[in-house]
């Protein structure tokens, strides 16, 4: 029987286990495969007994659940791995020992599920000889070559449901509300949950903002009637010359540059220029957490379904992805090269300023 890995690596999203879900079943049913569950990410392979078979039996009831069952690491990258050596903290390389473990499994195949960092490992270890398939995640949606990562949309549900309880509460106290949202270095959750959730001002990162032309925003709403305000805030965004707001510095060999404070500080200087008061929810991780929604559990089983296939058809040094209406894949050569950022003259962005929407340009 042939035996194929599968790991998570890098931060979780919904639809991880619907994923796992999808290759356990099609590579029992279509291909009769054995599947090796890697347990948190790539130091399953670095470290001992960190694997086991995944059944179909017991990858019941997995479908809805958020999270990964097989645990992830954001920090186990194997090109630099961080040790303790006689006390002191070293970085070092053990991509070898990763080729070794998985020929000692007997893998044909190794599904590497993750977003940019992981699917670059994935690369580079397939370059090594390892024969990988990459699946994309993230609720940020900023890999290039598919349309859409699983994840994301259930993101942008929880924060759209967010607004819609900021607006009530926005309200009744003709208050502005900033609402901090993920996305790192790319602005699709703010955007999309601004628009969904009927913001006046959305700020992302791809459009440095200007401050007095979000007071301005919000100071003609409140002349013209308007009790309140909402503002959708990309942890990514920065002003006009300024920098990203960052709570700590990446580490080599370990975690990746922290995000965040940004919604704080535009709440601070919009309360300087309007006559409202300013209130700040940071959304955090409740996007991240949780039940995948429809959409994501049926890309995350067509991903889960594909990667099985291209492993039987040995098409290793590719990644899954969706083109428009059709899963397909492509080299993860074409996906390491750069971010999917969002368009700021045409598509969604256009459509947000047509409704009046303000991105503080
Ligand atoms: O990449 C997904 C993401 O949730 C980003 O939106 C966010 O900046 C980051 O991960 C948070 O990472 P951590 O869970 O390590 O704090």
């Amino acid at each position: 029987m042939k035996k194929i890995g599968i790991l998570t690596g890098g931060g979780d999203c919904p639809g991880l286990n619907a994923v796992i879900r999808a290759v356990v079943k099609s590579a029992s049913v279509k291909y009769n495969f054995e599947v090796i569950g890697i347990e948190d990410g790539f130091d399953g392979l670095v470290l001992p007994n960190k694997t086991h078979v995944l059944t179909p039996w017991g990858i019941r009831g997995i479908l809805p659940v958020g999270g990964t069952i097989l645990g992830t690491s954001t920090r186990a990258n194997p090109f630099e791995y961080k040790v303790i050596q006689d006390g002191v903290h070293e970085v070092i390389d053990v991509s070898r020992d990763i080729m070794r473990n998985a020929e000692s499994l007997g893998l044909e195949g190794l599904i590497v599920i993750g977003g940019d960092g992981t699917l670059r490992i994935a690369y580079e270890l397939y370059n090594m000889g390892c024969p990988t398939v990459g699946v994309p995640k993230t609720i940020d949606n900023d890999i290039p070559a598919t349309d859409v990562t699983f994840g994301f949309n259930t993101a942008v549900q929880v924060a759209t449901d967010a607004l819609d309880r900021l607006h009530t509460t926005a309200e009744s106290h003709h208050r502005v509300m900033v609402v901090e949202v993920m996305g790192r270095y790319v602005g699709w959750i703010a955007l999309e949950t601004g628009i969904s959730g009927g913001a006046d001002v959305i700020l992302i990162p791809e459009i440095p903002f200007s401050v007095d032309k979000v007071c301005d925003k919000i100071n003609s709403r409140k002349k013209s009637g308007s009790r309140s305000s909402i503002v959708v805030v990309a942890e990514g965004a920065k002003p006009i010359g300024g920098e990203v707001t960052v709570i700590s510095g990446a580490e080599r060999g370990g975690r990746a540059e922290r995000l965040g404070g940004i919604g704080s500080k535009v709440g601070a200087e919009i309360e300087k220029c309007i006559d409202m008061e300013v209130r700040v929810t940071v959304l955090g991780h409740l996007q991240r957490g949780g039940t995948p929604n429809a959409f994501d559990r049926l890309l995350s089983t067509r991903f889960g379904v594909t990667a099985v296939d291209l492993i039987a058809n040995k098409r290793f040094g590719e990644m899954v992805c969706l083109k428009g209406q059709r899963v397909e894949s492509v080299s993860l050569k074409e996906v390491i090269k750069e971010q999917k950022t969002v368009p700021t003259e045409e598509g969604l962005v256009k459509t947000a300023e047509s409704i009046g929407i303000c991105f503080g340009r």
